[in-house]
């Protein structure tokens, strides 16, 4: 493709990708496809000769558009979110048309510059302290992994990244009972080992019980283990319930514990003044992460990723072959030393021109909308009376359940499962579901990009409707 050609068809993409959000809310929001439809579709091998563009675009639309969930559709309610925007788009067509290695300041200066800028600008805007510093990571699971392998080294006084677990003590790593799957994996990963993952129980709002962190980490003590990590949740993925980062600080302080904080989603919220409660603490945490690709407009992936002391994070990960040397080291951030993976892409421009066409008061506008649309949606479905609030809500998730008059449990998880996947393949709209305390429960946020009232309000009506008219 020569620039001509290329000028010609990225006039077509942009038109396409701006007719797609026009007609964003015809498509079905969860895709209806068989599994192995979409593979059986692509030729059995690769074309040995190169094929048109218009060709390409083509199967797009044909093959793929049909097996696509809409993530971008205002009516997508699932999981936590993970938006995008057109500022967010553009600037991302711009990294991939550099496409820069971003791995050490030298191979790109600037790359390494807006990120170092763009992770201050967050750190003020999310209230965290001054003397954190920040990286951006592809995934909160990274960055959680990344956590927990610093913690073991800084526990272990670098004994396991120098000579293996040989002479290590037993670690264990604490969260809650509703902390994300991205902790499991990174105590797998990180050779911890699964067993060594404590499961603090919860209070009625599903935060951490403070009062069981500690005698768990007492009873571990005395047994003989090395309580090396706690990883406290600011906003779980079931209920969005925030764990109180205080109380299980005092705790990690006075037993030398390296605290970690996930706020994947609601972290974004931390904008807001009136939601910097949730940090309550912030003194003693040891790092940090939010995923503005969840819930601050910017396209996956980016992670950001704060520490109180760089210097612990770069003795973790840290590598020096022959060919990374240069005369800037220690004068500059290299950041393939913040993290696992030695090549980075240029995600800080997204972030960057987010920021700068919203404005933060543009964000926090938009912020406030969606937890606001959250409390409307409760109260939507208190008024309903044969309908359930199952957890408090905190920020912009709304967890609720159908429940007919003289159904026993057994047939409440039945109906709401049915009438998750009724709603789900009637197309109109994307629910995801959690189970509290043995119940199958519905959870809907309301934080898309697109998203407004009167979405979540015909949402509502066909939640309403369709629960109605189930029969068992
Ligand atoms: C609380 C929490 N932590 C971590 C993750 C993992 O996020 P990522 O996909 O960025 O690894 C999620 C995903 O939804 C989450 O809800």
């Amino acid at each position: 493709m020569d620039p001509n050609e290329f000028r010609k068809y990225g006039h077509e993409v942009v038109e396409w990708i701006a007719r797609y959000y026009e007609n964003i809310e015809q498509y079905p929001v969860k895709s209806h496809v068989t599994p192995g439809a979409i593979k059986a579709r692509l030729p059995e091998l690769p074309p040995s000769g190169g094929e048109s563009f218009n060709d390409f675009l083509k199967d797009f639309d044909e093959i793929v558009m049909p097996g696509i969930s809409h993530w971008q559709s205002p009516n997508f309610f699932a999981y936590f979110p993970a938006n995008t925007s057109f500022p967010s788009i553009l600037a991302e067509m711009l990294t991939a048309a550099l496409g820069s290695q971003c791995m050490i300041w030298e191979t790109s200066p600037a790359a390494a510059e807006v990120e170092e800028k763009m992770m201050e600008w967050l750190r003020e805007m999310t209230g965290l302290p001054s003397y954190f510093e920040g990286v951006i990571q592809d995934s909160a699971s990274t960055a959680t992994l990344a956590a927990i392998i610093t913690a073991r080294e800084k526990s272990t006084d670098f004994l396991i990244n120098n000579y293996g677990f040989r002479t290590a003590p037993e670690l264990r790593v604490y969260c809650s009972e509703q902390g994300h799957s991205s902790v499991e994996k990174a105590v797998k990963i990180s050779g911890i080992g699964k067993s060594n993952l404590v499961r603090i129980p919860v209070r009625d709002d599903f935060s951490m019980d403070p009062v069981k962190l500690e005698a768990a980490v007492s009873v571990d003590i005395k047994k003989g283990y090395h309580p090396c990590c706690v990883v406290a949740t600011i906003g779980t993925t079931g209920t969005t319930a925030i764990d109180p980062l205080k109380a299980i600080g005092e705790i990690c302080r006075k037993n030398d514990i390296w605290l970690h904080v996930d706020a994947a989603m609601a972290g974004t919220a931390l904008i807001l003044p009136e939601f910097q409660w949730m940090i309550e603490g912030k003194e003693y945490i040891d790092s940090f992460l939010f995923n503005p690709h969840k819930w601050m407009f910017t396209n996956f992936d980016c992670t950001a990723y704060f520490v109180r002391d760089a210097a612990q994070l770069i003795k973790t990960f840290e590598i020096l072959p022959e060919y990374l040397k240069t005369r800037t080291r220690g004068r500059v951030n290299d950041y393939r030393d913040w993290g696992i993976p030695l090549g980075r892409r240029f995600r800080a421009l997204k972030l960057w021109s987010v920021i700068r066409s919203y404005g933060v008061e543009g964000l926090q506008n938009k912020i406030r909308q969606h937890i606001r649309f959250a409390s409307e949606l409760e109260g939507m479905i208190r008024k309903a009376g044969d309908f359930e609030i199952l957890a408090p809500v905190v920020i912009n998730v709304v967890c609720f359940r159908y429940k007919p008059e003289g159904s026993d449990e057994y047939s409440l998880n039945r109906i709401n499962e049915m009438l998750n996947h009724a709603l789900n393949d009637s197309g109109k709209l994307y629910l995801s579901h959690t189970s509290l305390g043995g119940k199958y429960t519905l959870r809907m946020v309301t934080g898309q990009t697109n998203v407004t009232l009167g979405h979540v309000q015909k949402a509502w009506e066909l939640i309403r409707n369709t629960a109605r008219s189930i029969k068992i």
